[in-house]
């Protein structure tokens, strides 16, 4: 025993002495085959210590050896990156501020979404940082959620798309990103530790979703597991989440994170694939005393240290010194990007784009004007480079035929007071047009809160209807990152949502007013009429740390078109200066397999005036099927710029995944044989053209057949209804006394117990159909 011990101590010695410098060299050089061997090999202690982090925003380097530290850090909507290490939120360097994710998203426009992604990699490169915590692509369940402007939006498909797009512009710059909040942060109300209840169908259809597509199109270097629990697990120790679904399922091939603070267990979260703890501190102990009791495997562990080790290699290798963005540029695209969000909701009369030419006097109103909000509160807050002033930039782009006056409209506290609207309405009364900046205070919508309704401050809802009392020409420009109500919508001639568009939003929101730029942004979520038409109303944020999620898969639009409800502004809408026209959908066949793929063409047109972006949206309504399914589901999107009078022909291909359901039953996404309707819109609610495809399923999916399943089900199965026919053939016989039977017995059995689960037999059959043989045939049957 003891010359056993001496020799693994010689053995070690000589590894460290001479082999572990040569794979170093060679790990270092990037040959991710040995840093299995290289692993292996390293002591129980360094590999402890590489399970968390070193401080708030840096890895834990190996001292001895090549592995270096990396840099961790916020976004989404730009970098947030502290000046120290040990701490949350001091000193942050200046960075562009690119709209919020739920602003990005109203552009509904990839390319955009991947060049924010871009110029935000360049920004990481020049700061030495590695890995940005972001896109959070969860699901915009409430409109209630405080971090909802961190999030694209309520459907699956359009956050998987665009958080793949700025995934990929990071990505391309050699900088990885971090995929949050892996899965179901979907409220700020006990975000740590509340306990979401929802069906496999439902967290794989709308929330699991994004985060599936982004991994299966992009594979982001990290995922940051989220601090709540899953159907009583949490996210950090949840196995089926972490290995089972992401690296099973999905072939996700990087390194989990803890959001920071989410770990409860690290020996549980290690061996349930979470690879990293953060934010780091002292190298945590219970590693070394759970892998001593047995609790923790090398093999977990190994592979753990393993996921970190590649991607620190690899970003390590990517680094770009002495890199430097260019901050005017990155301004002009944060510009750019936040026109393409704005959401243009009401424009009655002729009042927006408004005209530079005639002598008018405009009336601004609002201290957001002078004071914009341009993301959310939070983590996510980034030191902007530079900001445009609305105000400032209207004036700048008007011209000299226009005079301008403000006045402040509301106080920066939520109470009315009438003498600061006295003064908006007088000179709202001595103006030609008036533009109201309203929209949520940021203590509205931040980490950490969520919302309690969906109103505006009192005193700006007072302001508008006042000011609408005396002015015809009423502007609203909104900023919020999720719904609120308009009471005073039908009183105003123009609604703008500018949202929280980053420090360019003052510049971007001149453009549109003045027609500089035409707008073309739509909306990425419903805005009902009010909060207790929103399907999660009964149930958020739920009670004693549950919440159920017992709307299912009817978020969002999916639920207020099943249930017909009016809405204030449907998913996907948006106005625009100038109209298109949609027709020639065809279908490359009326009738396809599953495994065949459809191409849909239809033309687009851009029938006014002016040059103009059309946010085309593709639909799917599947007309039958065993499981309850929406009206319709969001399948493709495509942005498209047309000249006036121009028209173009737009192609999408579509395949398997689009026209199938998640089947909890055979846990995968099953096409079931029928019609299903292509539906091409403008918004979810202003269908233009729709046409019927026949799909026909080549799988037969077979569920598995346990003790309670029903026994029609044993007779449709394949084996069961072999297996069974004996047993019920006997029943049968001795139902009608021994004589012989006319007609199918199993049919006739059918028929009358067909609903009842095959163990009830056991029972009723009086001792000659034994558990023993249901057991056995289970077995069979499943085989
Ligand atoms: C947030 C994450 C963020 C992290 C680091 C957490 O509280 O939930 O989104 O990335 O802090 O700041």
């Amino acid at each position: 025993m003891r010359l056993k011990l001496k020799l693994r101590h010689l053995f070690t010695a000589v590894f460290l002495a001479y082999v572990m410098p040569v794979l170093n060299a060679q790990i270092t050089n990037n040959k991710a085959d040995n840093i299995k061997l290289f692993v292996s090999n390293m002591s129980l202690g360094d590999k402890a210590a590489l399970c968390s982090g070193k401080d708030f925003w840096t890895t834990r380097p190996l001292e001895w050896s090549k592995i270096p530290s990396i840099y961790i850090t916020d976004g989404p909507n730009g970098l947030r990156k502290s000046n120290i290490t040990n701490g949350f939120a001091q000193d942050i360097v200046p960075a562009t501020c690119f709209p919020t994710a739920s602003a990005l998203a109203s552009s509904w426009n990839i390319k955009l979404v991947e060049e924010v992604g871009k110029a935000i990699g360049e920004e990481c490169q020049e700061n030495n940082v590695q890995i940005i915590l972001g896109p959070g692509v969860n699901i915009k369940r409430s409109p209630l959620c405080g971090r909802n402007f961190e999030y694209y939006s309520e459907d699956p498909v359009l956050s998987g798309y665009l958080g793949a797009a700025w995934v990929r512009g990071v990505q391309s710059q050699g900088v990885g990103a971090s995929l949050k909040h892996f899965a179901c942060s979907n409220q700020e109300s006990n975000r740590m530790t509340v306990n979401v209840i929802a069906d496999k169908r439902t967290l794989h259809e709308i929330y699991l979703r994004p985060f599936e597509i982004i991994v299966k199109l992009e594979q982001p270097w990290s995922v940051m597991a989220s601090y709540n629990r899953i159907n009583g697990v949490f996210s950090c120790e949840n196995s089926w989440l972490l290995k089972d679904v992401l690296r099973k399922q999905w072939g996700f091939k990087g390194f989990v994170v803890s959001d920071w603070g989410a770990v409860n267990n690290l020996p549980a979260a290690i061996k349930a694939g979470m690879n990293l703890q953060m934010p780091g501190g002292p190298v945590d102990r219970t590693i070394v005393d759970a892998y001593d009791r047995g609790r923790l495997s090398e093999k977990d562990l190994n592979q753990s240290v393993e996921d970190v080790l590649r991607i620190t290699l690899k970003s390590d290798s990517l680094k770009k010194e002495n890199f430097k963005y260019d901050r005017e540029q990155h301004h002009r695209l944060a510009r750019k990007a936040a026109s393409d969000c704005i959401v243009l909701l009401k424009n009655e009369g002729s009042v927006l784009p408004i005209s530079r030419d005639s002598n008018r006097k405009i009336g601004i109103i609002g201290s957001f004007a002078k004071k914009p909000r341009l993301m959310g509160g939070g983590s996510s807050m980034v030191n902007p480079t530079m900001v445009d002033v609305p105000y400032d930039e209207i004036k700048k782009i008007a011209g000299d035929n226009l005079l301008f006056s403000f006045s402040e409209g509301y106080p920066e506290k939520d109470t009315v007071d009438q003498r600061v609207i006295d003064k908006a309405v007088n000179l709202a009364s001595g103006s030609d047009i008036v533009i109201i900046f309203a929209g949520l205070p940021e203590n509205y919508e931040t980490e950490g809160v969520d919302r309690l309704h969906l109103n505006l401050p009192a005193s700006q809802n007072a302001l508008i209807s006042q000011v609408a009392i005396v002015q015809k020409n009423v502007i609203i420009v909104l900023f919020n990152g999720s719904p609120v109500t308009m009471p005073w919508l039908s009183e105003v001639e123009a609604v703008m949502l500018a949202g929280l568009s980053g420090q360019a939003i003052g510049g971007a929101i001149a453009d549109v007013l003045f027609g500089d730029v035409n707008p073309s942004g739509k909306l990425a979520e419903t805005y009902p009429l009010k909060l207790e038409d929103n399907p999660s109303y009964l149930n958020f944020p739920g009670e004693d740390q549950e919440v159920f999620y017992s709307e299912r898969v009817f978020v969002g639009y999916r639920y207020y078109d099943m249930k017909n409800l009016e809405t204030l502004f449907p998913f996907g809408y948006g106005l625009s200066y100038t109209s298109f026209g949609y027709n020639n959908l065809k279908l490359s066949s009326t009738s396809i397999k599953d495994t065949d793929s459809l191409l849909v063409t239809f033309r687009v047109g851009n029938i006014g005036e002016r040059a103009g972006n059309e946010v085309v949206q593709l639909y799917i309504l599947d007309y039958e099927c065993t499981h309850q399914r929406p009206v319709k589901e969001l399948k493709a999107f495509a942005k498209v710029e047309l000249a006036p009078g121009e028209s173009r022909q737009l192609g999408f291909v579509f395949s398997y995944e689009d026209f199938a359901f998640y089947n909890p039953v055979v846990n995968a996404w099953v096409v079931e044989t029928g019609d299903f309707e292509i539906l091409v819109g403008a918004s979810s609610q202003d269908i233009r053209l729709m046409k019927t495809v026949h799909v026909d399923a080549t799988k037969k999916w077979i569920a598995p057949l346990t003790r309670y399943s029903l026994i029609k089900e044993w007779t449709a199965h394949p084996i069961g209804r072999e297996l069974i026919a004996p047993v019920l053939n006997g029943m049968a016989r001795s139902f009608s006394g021994n004589q012989d039977i006319t007609g199918n017995p199993v049919e006739m059995i059918n028929r009358v117990i067909g609903d009842m689960p095959i163990i009830k037999l056991v029972g009723f059959s009086q001792g000659s159909f034994t558990m023993e043989m249901l057991n056995q045939m289970i077995i069979e049957a499943n085989e």
